[in-house]
């Protein structure tokens, strides 16, 4: 589970043409989508934009001409459902001045806060029309028509149904791109109760996507335009499911079947639990050719003690080890991490250890994060917390540290030749974005209409976020 960006999603809308309603007049709805947290809710928030699509909704990136907002929300760390309330309370403001205006805006909660405090945003939120969580999203068409007849809904059921079937019949219809990368949640949920972490009450226990849906998808979005697929799972290495042959397949079995897929060219997953990094996935490192060589594996802390404390049921020694191994069969892998300092009872010894290990793993990328109390989970009952600015001055010596691996990283990438998926416009006119297979941001003169292609470049420079680079050599798989 990851939890790194926070943007709004404006996924492409299915239906461009105006929906016709009974009387036959022009009955398009705009819907703005904002999201919070991880990849999943990035992900969810492009599902909740197609089953609005079915019901005449258009996705729209200006939250001024929304007819519908949704906050699709995180509750990983720190005061999630303030800023949630918060920022309620300003929607609450433009709902009043557009119903003096005669006009509708309704108000939807989506995502982790919504799971996590259910009937109690209707309470404190008076604007908010439908309370929805990640397991139900599907039924929120038909939420919205509740709360128009009159309804607020709160719906945070664990749906029995799935709620990756309740694709709108016009999107399984209507191949569309979604831009030249794309996520698929292949697993949701998880059950390693680390005692930090929130999501295995926001988001349930691990539940596996069956392989035929997952194949279904991708061939779609390939369909579509898309080259890379990233697999997205709280714990995505834990995915097993029944293979084709009727044999347990693990997400390992699943890469190799994926990697078949014609015009499909590259395959990443995040994020993973070291206990579920098993033979057969390491084995699809050393021998596929389309997964990228970037592992998001997060070890979150160098010491044993505060290891066991979390809950993360391996040792400093075992991580370590297995990062040899997955180097082993795949020498240029690039590490990522999530490192939490300040877990109860961490001690300047223990944060040391931290140290210890970033040094002896060397990532490529890495996220770091105070330890932020979350109610109900274990962590919270712990008595010996760290003071906040103990926390504060090793999150500040673990991120110069990271930092500098980063940038070392990022400067041994100088002089060489790689393959570069061409993925967007580039800020100056003539340049295009790309995306190294290390998940490096690059810049490169190029044609717009080369996005989609995968080209080989030479990398010659280095800014802050990203690479610089210049054509060199031929055309790979456009
Ligand atoms: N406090 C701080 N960081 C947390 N994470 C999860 N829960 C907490 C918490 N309570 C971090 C972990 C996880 C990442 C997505 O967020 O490092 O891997
Ligand atoms: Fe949270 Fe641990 Fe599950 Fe990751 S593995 S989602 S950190 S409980």
């Amino acid at each position: 589970m990851n939890e790194h960006v926070s943007f709004s999603v404006a996924a492409a809308s299915g239906a461009e043409e105006p929906v016709w309603g009974l009387n036959s007049r022009p009955n398009t709805r705009k819907v703005f989508i904002k999201t919070y947290g991880c990849q999943m809710n990035v992900y969810d928030s492009t599902r909740m934009s197609d089953a609005l699509a079915g019901d005449g909704y258009v996705t729209t990136e200006d939250m001024g001409e929304a007819d519908l907002i949704l906050l699709n929300t995180c509750h990983i760390r720190e005061k999630a459902a303030d800023k949630v309330y918060s920022a309620l309370g300003r929607l609450r403001e433009m709902k009043k001045d557009r119903a003096a205006e005669g006009k509708e805006l309704m108000i939807g909660v989506t995502g982790c806060v919504a799971q996590a405090e259910g009937e109690e945003i209707l309470r404190r939120s008076p604007a908010v029309d439908v309370v929805i969580g990640p397991q139900t999203y599907h039924r929120l068409p038909e939420a919205l028509k509740r709360a128009r007849a009159g309804t607020r809904v709160v719906d945070t059921e664990y749906a029995v149904e799935d709620k990756f079937e309740h694709l709108p019949a016009t999107e399984k219809a209507k191949i569309r791109s979604r831009g030249v990368t794309s996520f698929l949640t292949v697993q949701e949920g998880c059950d390693k109760f680390c005692t930090f972490c929130v999501v295995p009450y926001t988001r349930g226990s691990e539940v596996s996507r069956p392989v035929r849906q997952i194949i279904d998808e991708a061939e779609r979005l390939v369909e579509g335009g898309v080259r890379e697929i990233t697999l997205l799972g709280q714990n995505v290495n834990a995915w097993r499911s029944a293979g084709p042959d009727g044999g347990a397949w693990g997400l390992g079995d699943l890469l190799y079947r994926l990697a078949e897929i014609p015009g499909l060219a590259r395959l990443r997953y995040t994020t993973s639990h070291p206990r579920d990094m098993d033979e057969r996935l390491i084995a699809a490192h050393r021998d596929l050719r389309a997964l990228m060589p970037y592992l998001h594996l997060p070890v979150q802390a160098g010491s044993d003690r505060i290891l066991k404390a979390m809950n993360r049921r391996h040792t400093t020694a075992e991580y370590l080890r297995l990062v040899e191994r997955i180097r082993a069969a795949r020498p240029d892998i690039a590490m990522s991490g999530d490192f939490i300092v300040g877990f109860p009872g961490e001690t300047d010894r223990d944060f040391e250890d931290t140290l210890r290990i970033v040094e002896e793993v060397n990532y490529a990328q890495a996220f770091s994060f105070k330890y932020s109390t979350r109610p109900g989970t274990p962590g919270a009952e712990l008595s010996d917390q760290v003071p906040e600015e103990v926390k504060a001055e090793r999150l500040e010596r673990l991120q110069a540290l990271l930092l500098k691996q980063q940038a070392e990283f990022s400067k041994s990438c100088i002089g060489k030749v790689i393959e570069l998926l061409l993925e967007k416009p580039g800020r100056m006119p003539g340049q295009v974005i790309g995306r190294s297979p290390w998940l490096q941001s690059v810049n490169v003169d190029a044609k717009a209409s080369q996005i989609g292609d995968i080209i080989q470049v030479r990398i010659i420079g280095t800014g802050p976020n990203s690479l610089f680079a210049e054509p060199a050599g031929s055309l790979i798989g456009a």
